[in-house]
């Protein structure tokens, strides 16, 4: 158990380390060496990194990883993925390889649209509201210029304000609803600082409009905040071969392409199976989002939104037609190359410069072929050998690890279990046994 400290914050990094360390373990010089370890030589990239969040105490690593020979709209990448779980890497590699030999992926951004809402509560006619709306509307836009005027340079900006009645649902509830386009931005702080103005103008300007008991007081803001749900920033990728030539790829199996088609419907119709379908694509998804800095929690929540709609369903389709066979994944990818971290982190900047410095449209095509080869991939294992197989073989080396295995004790391991099943406790009677 930790203890109640005041003042955490104020501390010196040392001085959290010998707290924490103090406090929270039994050897706490070894916690210290551990945490220092992780430091870096170089002052600067460590200053760089602490100074991303508050009270840091040492660095946190996870692997940074290339998939290549991804063929998307013709053109070839190699794909920054950072991600802690074997196999994702490799299995998206193997999925990009088999469709590179069969026309690649097609990707193709629907739509970009993103929204935030000023939520504010008023209980009066909602005529007088509406015709306030109508009246402060064109000051929301004016007053916000200061804000907007780099972005509406770059060919974005804000592209509509709403309205919108929520009475039924609660009593007085209304919202300002706006869309907007943030062009190579993800846009959130630009967003959460329109919406802000919106909401000051929206309070101040009822001086301004002359209507009997209608006062600053008639209207409660309560929060003004952009979304993340995101179904109008879309972004769609598929790919399609040849029903023989799909199943060559698994000729041990029986109707593989059909298989496969029966497991999507199978993860259409039910949500426990649903959900872990959804993660597989997301395994993808979530890695590019990682490495080319972009918020992976608000990409997370805004597409299994957008899997519920309705019903909580697969976020990929799978038919068979004419011989051929049809893959596809539709998924609301709110991100961006400009801004955030992406100018700041150095690993960052190489991720986005192994992809050719794309445009926020561009990554989303990618970050979707990405989630898509890995749902193929994943249901590829599912529907033949099982998921263990691949997935074990890759977690070796981690078992491995925690043993502090020796090069040559690696190297027989690998040998050993070439064609054995693969557990913590067969890999430990293994050492063992070689010990
Ligand atoms: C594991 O991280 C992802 C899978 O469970 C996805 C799936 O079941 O489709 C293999």
């Amino acid at each position: 158990m930790s203890e109640e400290i005041k003042g955490f914050s104020k501390l010196s990094k040392d001085e959290k380390i010998e707290w924490l360390t103090k406090t929270c373990f039994r050897d706490s010089n070894s916690a210290k060496k551990i945490l220092t370890q992780y430091w870096n030589s170089n002052n600067y990239l460590q200053k760089l990194h602490d100074e991303f969040s508050e009270n840091t105490i040492s660095n946190y690593y996870l692997p940074f990883a290339i998939a290549p020979n991804f063929l998307i709209n013709e053109k070839i990448y190699s794909v920054p993925m950072t991600i802690e779980e074997s196999s994702v890497v490799a299995a998206a590699s193997k999925a990009a390889k088999f469709w590179m030999k069969h026309g690649g992926f097609k990707a193709d951004v629907i739509n970009e649209e993103k929204t935030g809402q000023v939520h504010f509560i008023f209980h009066g006619e909602k005529k007088i509201i509406s015709e306030y709306f109508d009246f402060v509307k064109p000051l929301l836009f004016k007053n916000s210029r200061q804000i907007t005027k780099k972005m509406e340079s770059r060919g974005g900006g804000i592209n509509d304000i709403q309205l919108i009645d929520k009475t039924s649902d609660l009593k007085g509830y209304y919202q300002l609803f706006a869309t907007f386009n943030t062009v190579d931005a993800m846009g959130a702080n630009f967003i959460n600082s329109c919406l802000e103005k919106f909401s000051k103008t929206f309070s101040d300007s009822i001086n301004k409009f002359n209507r009997v008991g209608f006062k600053k007081e008639s209207i409660e803001i309560i929060m003004s905040i952009l979304s993340n749900f995101v179904p109008n920033c879309l972004v769609e990728a598929s790919v399609a071969c040849n029903v023989s030539d799909l199943n060559k790829l698994e000729p041990k199996s029986k109707n593989f392409a059909q298989k496969l088609v029966k497991a999507v419907e199978i993860a259409n119709i039910d949500i426990h199976r649903a959900v872990t379908h959804n993660k597989g694509i997301m395994n993808g998804v979530d890695a590019v989002a990682i490495a080319t800095g972009n918020d992976f929690r608000a990409l997370e929540a805004g597409v299994h939104a957008y899997a519920s709609q309705g019903k909580y369903k697969s976020l990929s389709e799978a038919i068979i037609k004419d011989g051929m066979f049809n893959f596809r994944v539709k998924l609301p990818i709110a991100i961006g190359t400009v801004g955030g971290v992406t100018n700041l982190h150095p690993l960052v900047k190489i991720a986005l410069e192994i992809l050719q410095n794309p445009s926020s449209k561009e990554l989303m095509k990618i970050i979707a072929s990405v989630g898509l080869a890995q749902n193929f991939a994943a249901l590829r294992s599912l529907v033949t050998s099982g998921i263990q197989k691949g997935h074990m073989k890759m977690h070796l080396s981690n078992i491995l690890n925690k043993f502090e295995v020796s090069e040559k004790e690696k190297k027989s391991a690998f040998t050993y279990f070439k064609n054995k099943i693969i557990s913590n406790s067969s890999v430990e009677k293994f050492i063992k046994k070689i010990r």
